[in-house]
């Protein structure tokens, strides 16, 4: 393990922050970590004021994208104590995304343990309100110095954190895409590559501008089956069992996704995992079938879906009020996080505080 060295700021912002009133991804707390990648090896461990660094007219990640992120979240129980949610997990599918992306494996433990310091450190910026947490966002790119196409040869690793309300606030409406694509098998849809992002946001604006929250991705080959909705993955409650499209290599591996099936696994619901062809959702909306349908993600954890458009055919999903599915669901990963649920599973990580005086 290697040793963190902290430089804490010299006057925290916290107390400008209002913690009734956080919109997603505008506010940040203190510190960051950061690593580098240099000569074949990651190094020079610290967490330091967060702020802008510099970078290279020519950083190699700019030009040619190669750039990956996690994203995670800390939240503390009803005595404060400060607790991670399958930290170990986000560290695998970062250094999965990095494979995909010729990038350098980051050490799954120094993920685990940079991540428990900083939050340690950050533990008052948790927001104690339900549905809220402090999110973490694992950041990964090139910052080699040259043009050219070719893996870079020097890397940049930060976590910042920053305390985040519910991402979709209230229950979102999408539309189905049949001209642009997501990811084609083969490609990097599995990555938590940052250009998966950027090429969503041309569709997520149209789909926007009419009226709606996301878009629905569709499979690249013959847009028939149902892939993700790029900010989440995607579940359907048809006839009293979960469906949801299998993880075929063009679908991100959501680690809320995996959760939420084995809570739901666990809880006797049959779940199936499978290609899933937008026909049988409309068959199933058609026969009175098609009981609920929501997104799950970290940011998103469990967000339920009212509307999904297909070409000219709205599908209005039942109310709230009859949901008990998903409802279950986020009411569990909620519960699990602020521990009024006893987490027979081992997913919940409690972290030792930090105390700046103390660093
Ligand atoms: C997350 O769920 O953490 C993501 O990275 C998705 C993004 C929409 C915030």
């Amino acid at each position: 393990m290697t040793k963190i060295p902290i430089h804490p700021v010299t006057a925290s912002r916290i107390s400008s922050v209002d913690f009734n009133n956080i919109p997603f991804g505008r506010t940040f707390s203190d510190h960051m970590f950061t690593a580098d990648y240099k000569d074949g090896a990651w190094g020079n461990y610290q967490i330091i004021p967060f702020g802008p660094f510099e970078v290279h007219p020519a950083c190699l990640a700019l030009h040619y994208g190669q750039s990956i992120f996690e994203g995670m979240k800390a939240s503390k129980d009803k005595n404060g104590q400060p607790m991670l949610f399958r930290p170990e997990l986000h560290a695998q599918r970062l250094n999965a995304s990095a494979r995909r992306l010729s990038m350098p494996e980051f050490p799954e433990s120094d993920f685990v343990d940079a991540v428990e310091k900083l939050v340690g450190l950050e533990h008052e910026w948790i927001p104690p309100a339900e549905g809220s947490a402090l999110y973490l966002r694992p950041l990964m790119f090139g910052n080699g110095e040259f043009i050219g196409v070719a893996p870079s040869d020097t890397y940049k690793f930060i976590i910042f954190t920053g305390p985040v309300g519910p991402y979709y606030p209230k229950p979102v409406r999408l539309i189905a895409e049949d001209q642009y694509v997501r990811a084609a098998i083969g490609g990097v849809g599995e990555a938590k590559a940052a250009g998966n992002y950027a090429s969503s946001l041309l569709p997520a604006a149209k789909a926007n501008a009419s009226g709606y929250d996301q878009v629905m991705w569709m499979d690249a080959k013959e847009f028939k089956y149902i892939q993700e909705a790029g900010t989440m993955n995607l579940f359907f409650v048809i006839d009293g069992k979960l469906v949801t499209p299998e993880t075929d290599g063009a679908i991100l591996k959501g680690i809320t996704r995996r959760t939420l099936i084995q809570i739901a696994q666990d809880k006797g619901i049959e779940v199936i995992e499978k290609r899933l062809p937008i026909d049988e959702v409309i068959e199933a909306y058609r026969a009175g079938k098609l009981e609920e349908s929501f997104g799950s993600g970290t940011a998103a954890v469990v967000s339920h879906v009212s509307e999904i458009t297909y070409r000219d055919l709205t599908m209005v999903l039942p109310p709230m009020e009859e949901r008990k599915i998903g409802k279950m669901l986020k009411a569990t990963i909620d519960g699990l996080r602020a521990g009024t649920i006893e987490d027979t599973n081992g997913w919940v990580r409690p972290i030792d505080k930090l105390e700046r005086l103390s660093v």
